[in-house]
């Protein structure tokens, strides 16, 4: 196959280089057709364009693989822990013990919030949603360890093992600290006898006198954190790239990525779905009429379709079977896990979500599974955001090592043309 592309445009031809990745994908480069041709691309949402070169994640939608740092992500789930990902993610290669060993240890001593962190998200409003205290932390943290928070990408790149060790070990404890002012308790101290997840769930919401976490409920945390390390350039990482590109150090990319991430199209959906499920619940009906409200755009079903994925989101097959062990290891039904079944069934059967290749996401069956494990539906996509971090980590390192020209899309301009000021009299 030829590597070069030929575009006629008028009457005149531009030849575009083609980029192959090693897993044989394609792209024309277009990095150059401006300068020699004057015309831009144009491709609304970017749903057709390739906007870097990365080597942490791969996904191949049409197939429904999902890998990172080439392992598949279902060896990954049924063999590896999430802190160890993060190291896969951040380094490139799974640690060896040593290395996991030293990283536990490192992300223990860093759980304690700096005092004036701890301060900062508490003296927040009331009803501040726990995104908004999450970004807010994540600036505050930057602020008070400003070593590690320059915006000269040399010593932020210098420090960076440090800085994504502790961004990892205090977003749990900054997650922690806005639910429980939010719920009027104080903030619990960090455990460091306590793995990460058990930490956190005990940090969340253990009181005096209460049972020792379910290590079940620890390991099916720590497999939903996995499962959301990273998935590529999706809206809040490409968001956290954008920002890199411009020089921000690594706790600026990370709060943008966060409010990127809130959004209900995006990590918000966990929660939307707990919300449709739970509206679907109360009002009777079981499943069926609203499969119909969205057939006829009346409502969409959370938790359905993907940008990326035209097949099942493997993250989702993975999810499905541990919704039901935790269930199971909680010793709960939930009226909301067999309206999800029958959605999902009735969906895969009907023409319009087939024709359109929507599948479950990623979304459809972790909120049942954290609303399980006690978290308040406001907090999910704050799970997401710490699952997530490492795959944000792994992007910011990639923008600062390979340090490439700012991030700068270009437009189509469909405004007024030259137009002349109107004094305020006149107008
Ligand atoms: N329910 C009903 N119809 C849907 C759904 C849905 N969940 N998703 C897409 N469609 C329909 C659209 O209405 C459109 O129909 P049309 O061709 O008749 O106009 C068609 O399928 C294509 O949809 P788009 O919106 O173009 O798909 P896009 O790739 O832009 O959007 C998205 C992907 C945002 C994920 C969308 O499927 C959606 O809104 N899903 C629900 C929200 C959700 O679960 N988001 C989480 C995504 S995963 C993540 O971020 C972790």
């Amino acid at each position: 196959m030829s590597d070069k592309a030929t575009l006629t445009f008028g009457d005149s031809s531009f030849e575009l280089n083609v980029l192959i990745g090693t897993e044989n994908e394609k792209a024309l480069d277009v990095s150059q057709l401006r300068k020699n041709s004057g015309v831009i691309t144009y491709d609304d949402g970017y749903g057709n364009t390739g906007s870097c070169e990365s080597s942490v994640t791969f996904i191949d939608g049409d197939k429904g693989i999902l890998r990172y740092r080439g392992y598949d992500i279902a060896e990954l789930a049924e063999k590896a822990n999430f802190l160890e990902v993060c190291l896969l993610l951040l380094n490139g290669e799974l640690p060896t013990s040593a290395q996991l060993s030293n990283f536990q240890e490192k992300v223990s001593a860093f759980q304690n919030l700096p005092s004036e962190v701890l301060k900062a998200v508490e003296s927040l409003p009331a009803n501040i949603h726990p995104m908004a205290s999450l970004a807010t932390g994540l600036q505050a943290l930057g602020g008070a360890c400003s070593h590690l928070c320059t915006n000269d990408r040399q010593k932020d790149l210098e420090n960076f093992d440090d800085a994504a060790a502790l961004i990892i070990a205090a977003l749990p404890a900054l997650a922690a600290a806005s639910h429980r002012k939010k719920v009027g308790e104080s903030f619990k101290n960090p455990d460091k006898s306590h793995n990460y997840c058990t930490n956190f769930l005990s940090m969340m919401f253990a009181k005096e006198g209460d049972k020792p976490i379910n290590s079940s409920l620890s390991k099916a945390l720590d497999l939903i954190f996995l499962l959301h390390a990273d998935h590529e350039q999706n809206c809040s990482t490409s968001t956290c790239r954008m920002i890199a590109s411009g020089g921000a150090n690594p706790f600026a990319s990370l709060a943008g990525a966060v409010s990127a991430l809130w959004g209900p199209l995006h990590g918000g959906a966990n929660m939307a779905v707990i919300n449709m499920l739970n509206d679907i619940h109360s009002s009777g009906d079981d499943g069926s009429g609203f499969i119909q409200s969205a057939k006829e755009g009346k409502s969409r079903l959370m938790g359905f379709g993907h940008r990326v994925y035209r097949n099942y989101d493997p993250r989702a097959k993975i999810l499905k079977s541990a919704c039901d062990q935790a269930l199971e290891a909680l010793g709960v039904s939930s009226p909301i896990l067999d309206i999800a079944r029958r959605l999902e069934e009735v969906a895969l059967q009907d023409p319009y979500f087939i024709d359109r290749k929507l599948y479950p996401n990623v979304d459809f069956y972790s909120g049942i599974i954290l609303q399980a494990l006690g978290f308040p539906t406001n907090t999910f996509t704050v799970l997401f955001a710490i699952g997530r971090a490492p795959g944000w980590l792994a992007h910011w390192k990639e923008i600062a090592q390979t340090g490439k020209r700012i991030h700068r899309p270009r437009q189509i301009y469909q405004g007024s043309t030259l137009r002349y000021y109107e004094p305020l009299a006149n107008r």
